[in-house]
């Protein structure tokens, strides 16, 4: 396969790099052909106007619905319960009778939401889809901290079944602004939260497995600046070992073994980038040599920006980027500057291998009230570019997406953008950044419809198959034979992530080995694809997988290695 597939070439060249809504037909005429032939861009459109509730938190599951959920405190949501419940809980003000709904599900097919049953606080928490489907998030808030979650996927709508099941006490410690990661024995590792310098496991292996000391927390920990280590980012490396991320430093840590490995260097500069310091993060696709992963951090804000944002001076975001060979005998981070600075931004792997940068503000910080100049303009990321070239600026929308806003990639590669309340409860007026209830969703550029001759179209395996590790495939699909260019086919796998204060969790993309592509009769072709070699690539459970053809992904099938 082609690391530099000759359409990302096309779309990059300087003087499209910077691309806004595409010029008017006349000037077209005027300039060059490419200029408006090539030009993405990418499309806003509104989906729902009224979701019930802010999309804070948000998990796309293999039923192509979306899980989503709040905050229990904010008082009433704008969509009840079902069956009549309703919520009292004499302790907190915004909870004495509450009778509506603070989670609700998704379904991309039907565009339609239905409410789900979380009577404990669920804010701020972490999650992760367990191998069988199941989504377990944990942690939140108040009575809520120490819950642990479940919702098994399920499509029976109204069923007492098809809703959440709350283990209230699930958790040896508070999990508030934790991490969670899932693991390649099927566990979920939860790391740190607000005033925890420790992590802990789901499930748990016997009654005695409580959490454990992880003193790095401790040592990114800012007291004088609300914490910048909070919602670490955590990525399973390719050796089993986990990177760890917080504030503006990094390590490589045995969980099993509660051993450090190394320590990276510090990132250049020194700015925080966890929360409220937010800034985001992703693991870069994993190819043939998987050793070779990298960890790319986006944005953030600068030491003492929380501070001065509570005292009404809005800082500047920062708009640089760092990025590591987390495997190198010797790491350094490579810094690039993206352009437009950017705090609260969320970062998706997109199904061509390639990073949209999304949400957030251009100034101050994240928690309640502290960010300002929402950044509108989505900006892709070419990680296979030469530096330099690696960024392109996207059509803005009209909604800014500050503080608690989300987003995640659909199976037909759009992207889900919601949420958006940085207040402590729900106001729609005479406020900055109203409540917003609203779902949009982010068309990147390969979905323009001029591309459709290049989409390849996945014929086999079907969706819901199951695969092993390390075996070889075939994968069927069809293509316009008149366009197909061989070397740029790519076949990847997705995790869908668990997405809230703008890091994914569990995200992560791998490009398959695969043979030639041989002809099999019409426009149908097939290709012998190798998956993951083992659970430390990938952690067993549900992920989208998609051929790509020039840059332009198919759209997604379920598959569920095992
Ligand atoms: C709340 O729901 C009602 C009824 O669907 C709708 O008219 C109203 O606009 C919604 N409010 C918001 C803020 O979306
Ligand atoms: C569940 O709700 C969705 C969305 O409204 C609908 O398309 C689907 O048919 C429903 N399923 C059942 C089993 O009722
Ligand atoms: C926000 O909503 C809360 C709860 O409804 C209300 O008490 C508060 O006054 C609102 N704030 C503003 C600025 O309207």
């Amino acid at each position: 396969m082609t690391p530099y597939p000759q359409f990302s070439h096309l779309m990059h060249s300087s003087e499209i790099k910077i691309n806004m809504t595409p010029p008017p037909l006349a000037l077209c005429f005027f300039l060059s052909f490419l200029l408006c032939a090539a030009a993405g861009g990418g499309k806003w459109d509104l989906l729902l106007s009224n979701a019930g509730i802010s999309a804070m938190h948000m998990q796309l599951l293999h039923t192509d619905r979306v899980v989503m959920f709040d905050r229990t405190a904010f008082g009433n949501s704008n969509i009840s319960l079902p069956n009549a419940k309703c919520l009292h809980d004499p302790d907190d003000p915004a909870s004495r009778l509450d009778c509506t709904a603070h989670s609700v599900e998704y379904d991309v097919a039907s565009n339609s939401v239905r409410p789900l049953t979380v009577l404990s606080n669920i804010w701020c928490s972490s999650g992760a889809v367990l191998p069988d489907g199941t989504l377990a998030q944990t942690g939140g808030n108040g009575k809520g901290d120490h819950a642990v979650r479940l919702y098994k996927a399920c499509t029976d709508n109204y069923s007492s079944s098809c809703d959440w099941q709350e283990i209230i006490n699930g958790l040896t410690q508070t999990r508030w602004y934790a991490t969670s990661q899932i693991l390649p024995d099927g566990r979920q590792i939860i790391i740190g939260g607000r005033s925890q310098f420790n992590y802990e496991f789901y499930p748990k292996h016997s009654p005695t497995d409580g959490s454990y000391n992880l003193p790095f927390l401790q040592q990114t920990f800012d007291h004088a600046d609300t914490d910048n280590n909070l919602y670490p980012f955590v990525f399973l490396n390719t050796d089993g070992n986990l990177f760890i991320f917080a504030n503006n430093r990094a390590i490589l840590f045995d969980y099993k073994n509660s051993k450090l490995i190394r320590t990276y260097p510090a990132l250049p500069g020194g700015d925080p980038r966890n929360y409220p310091s937010t800034g985001s993060a992703v693991l870069l696709p994993l190819k043939s040599n998987a050793a070779a992963a990298e960890v790319l951090l986006c944005g953030g804000a600068i030491k003492g920006a929380c501070d001065r944002a509570r005292k009404g001076d809005f800082v500047r975001a920062l708009d640089t980027c760092g990025r590591i060979r987390i495997n190198d005998p010797n790491p350094q981070w490579v810094m690039e500057t993206m352009p437009l600075a950017r705090v609260m931004g969320d970062m998706l792997l997109l199904p061509n291998g390639n990073v949209l940068i999304i949400n957030g503000a251009g100034t101050g910080t994240a928690a309640w009230e502290l960010g300002r100049s929402p950044v509108l303009s989505p900006v892709l990321y070419y990680p296979d570019n030469q530096p330099g070239s690696r960024f392109e600026v996207q059509n803005p929308t009209a909604t800014p997406r500050m503080y608690h806003s989300a987003a995640v990639l659909l199976r037909d590669g759009r992207v889900l953008v919601g949420g958006s309340n940085p207040h402590e409860f729900y106001n729609f007026t005479n406020v900055l950044f109203p409540t917003d209830l609203t779902l949009q969703s982010f068309s990147p550029p390969y979905l323009d419809p001029r591309f459709d001759n290049l989409q390849p179209k996945i014929l086999s395996p079907v969706s819901g198959s199951k695969i092993g590790y390390g075996q070889q495939i075939p994968v069927r699909f069809s293509v316009d034979p008149g366009q197909l260019v061989q070397s740029t086919i790519m076949v990847t796998m997705i995790a869908p992530a668990f997405a809230t204060h703008s890091f994914s969790m569990n995200q992560r993309l791998l490009v398959l080995e695969r043979g030639d592509v041989m002809p099999v009769g019409g426009s149908a072709y097939q290709i012998m694809a190798t998956t993951p070699g083992s659970g430390n690539l990938a952690p067993a459970g549900y992920y989208l997988m998609f051929v790509v053809h020039k840059d332009i992904p198919s759209e997604g099938i379920w598959i569920h290695i095992n």
